[in-house]
């Protein structure tokens, strides 16, 4: 069977995807029987210079040329972001092509509604890529764990906040010092706030927790904080305490309800998540059968994310010659609540400074009583002027009380200001 590829953009991703697919034609061949190969891309500007080669017939700037290509059955959409991404897809599905794409961005804001039009038009969509780049993360969780309860999931899934914390942690510059850095070297994007103020991780906690889950998340459902407020202070002090900070994206079901959560945490520097480091992303999973999993790679790149582009398309391939296109489910079998109270327990560090006197530590004490929060560690370090800055590791508790506490501590006269709140994980 011989099959032809629309391919949205040829970037990074789009290019790596021409690239493994001129590799491996012959393997692709071998074990499906299907002979594959791109016959248009899309892209915005004819006379980039591009890695890959790529004649003037195939390149085209007109969509058109790809969506009313009868010969052409599957389209692989490298855009990125939201339009024209979603109409490119919705028109593709209508034209009962099918669909895959590494778009992270559309699937959490439209997967349902690209997921549904796909089921009424009988076409296959895939977004393995979507969610760590080369580490199979969606089909895992959709297929080889769907006998499991999943009760966790917890990782780190972006690779540009894990390189500034892992640079941070390494050299102890500061972040705005890392984040230059990271621009320069092409890990961080010229606006970076996606990346860094976490909406980015939250947009893929999104995806996971709707299928590890079986439910509609939205993206206002998970609670985010960023890494922005980290300083080289609090990665010193961490060190310290025995810890490491990472950006964890955090989802967990209590009872049929579920809280989710992305924020600089602080992890025991035995816990195997602390040593990912750099680009590469991990996410444990719990299942009440199978017991805690780990998932590990490149959590993007070229090669990377076009191996789990390409690992879809052969699935495709797979369905037409057998004839079984069409079939996959939405995933949702319920709304469930999404109840930060319900969050499980555990400990926070918080930073803050206060006027160097008698006596407030005490005040500070008091109101850790009365939010019935117990200090686990205490550490203070003198600045100067009359301030000191205290740093507290609690007991466990769960958000919402911390949330209660840091406002009661940011009215005290004595308080100067609270810096930073952090959840810590356990070893
Ligand atoms: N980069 C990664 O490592 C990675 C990892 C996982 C997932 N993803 C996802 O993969 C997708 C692509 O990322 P990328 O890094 O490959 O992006 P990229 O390097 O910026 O490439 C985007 C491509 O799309 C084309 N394009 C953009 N807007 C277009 C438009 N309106 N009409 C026609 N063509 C258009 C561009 O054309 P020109 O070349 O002419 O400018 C370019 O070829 C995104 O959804 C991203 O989130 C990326």
């Amino acid at each position: 069977m011989h099959i032809q590829i629309g391919l949205l953009g040829c970037g990074t991703v789009g290019g790596g995807v021409i690239e493994l697919l001129h590799k491996r034609k012959q393997k692709i061949a071998e074990l499906t029987g299907v002979q594959a190969s791109i016959k248009k891309v899309l892209i915005r500007d004819l006379h980039k210079e591009r890695e890959v080669l790529l004649d003037g017939e195939t390149l085209t700037t007109d969509a058109e040329d790809i969506l009313n290509d009868p010969d052409i059955t599957i389209i692989i959409e490298t855009i990125g972001g939201i339009e024209p991404a979603r109409s490119l897809i919705l028109q593709a599905i209508a034209q009962k092509k099918h669909v895959i794409t590494a778009n992270k961005d559309l699937i959490a804001l439209h997967g349902s509604e690209i997921i549904e039009a796909a089921k009424e038009a009988n076409v296959d969509v895939y977004y393995e890529a979507a969610v760590g780049g080369a580490i199979p993360l969606i089909r895992p969780l959709k297929e080889s764990l769907t006998a499991n309860v999943i009760t966790e999931i917890k990782g780190i899934i972006n690779g540009t906040t894990n390189f500034i914390l892992s640079k941070m942690t390494a050299t102890g510059a500061d972040f705005t010092e890392v984040l230059d850095e990271a621009q320069q070297l092409g890990y961080a994007e010229a606006d970076p706030s996606s990346d860094v103020d976490g909406l980015d991780a939250a947009r893929k906690l999104t995806i996971l927790s709707t299928i590890a889950f079986h439910t509609k998340v939205k993206l206002s459902d998970v609670r985010v904080t960023g890494i922005r407020e980290v300083k080289a202070d609090d990665v010193r002090y961490a060190n310290e305490l025995g810890y490491v900070i990472k950006l964890l994206a955090t989802g967990t079901e209590t009872d049929d309800t579920l809280s989710l959560c992305v924020a600089p945490t602080l992890i025991p520097k035995d816990h195997p998540l602390a040593h990912v480091s750099d680009a590469y992303n991990a996410l444990y999973v719990r299942g009440d059968a199978s017991g805690d999993l780990m998932f590990f790679g490149r959590g993007a790149g070229s090669l990377p994310t076009a191996s789990a582009v390409l690992g879809d398309a052969i699935d495709v391939f797979r369905n037409l010659t057998h004839r079984v296109t069409g079939l996959q489910d939405s995933s949702y079998l319920s709304e469930k609540p999404v109840v930060p109270d319900k969050a499980a327990a555990q400990p926070f560090y918080l930073r803050f400074s206060v006027q160097d006197r008698t006596g407030v530590f005490a005040k500070i004490a008091g109101l850790f009583g009365e939010h019935d929060i117990n200090m686990e560690t205490v550490m203070q370090k003198r600045i100067c002027d009359g301030s000191a800055e205290i740093i507290i590791i609690t007991h466990e508790v769960v958000p919402t009380n911390i949330d209660r506490l840091r406002k009661a501590l940011e009215q005290l006269e004595s308080v100067i200001a609270v810096h930073l709140v952090m959840p810590v994980e356990r070893a």
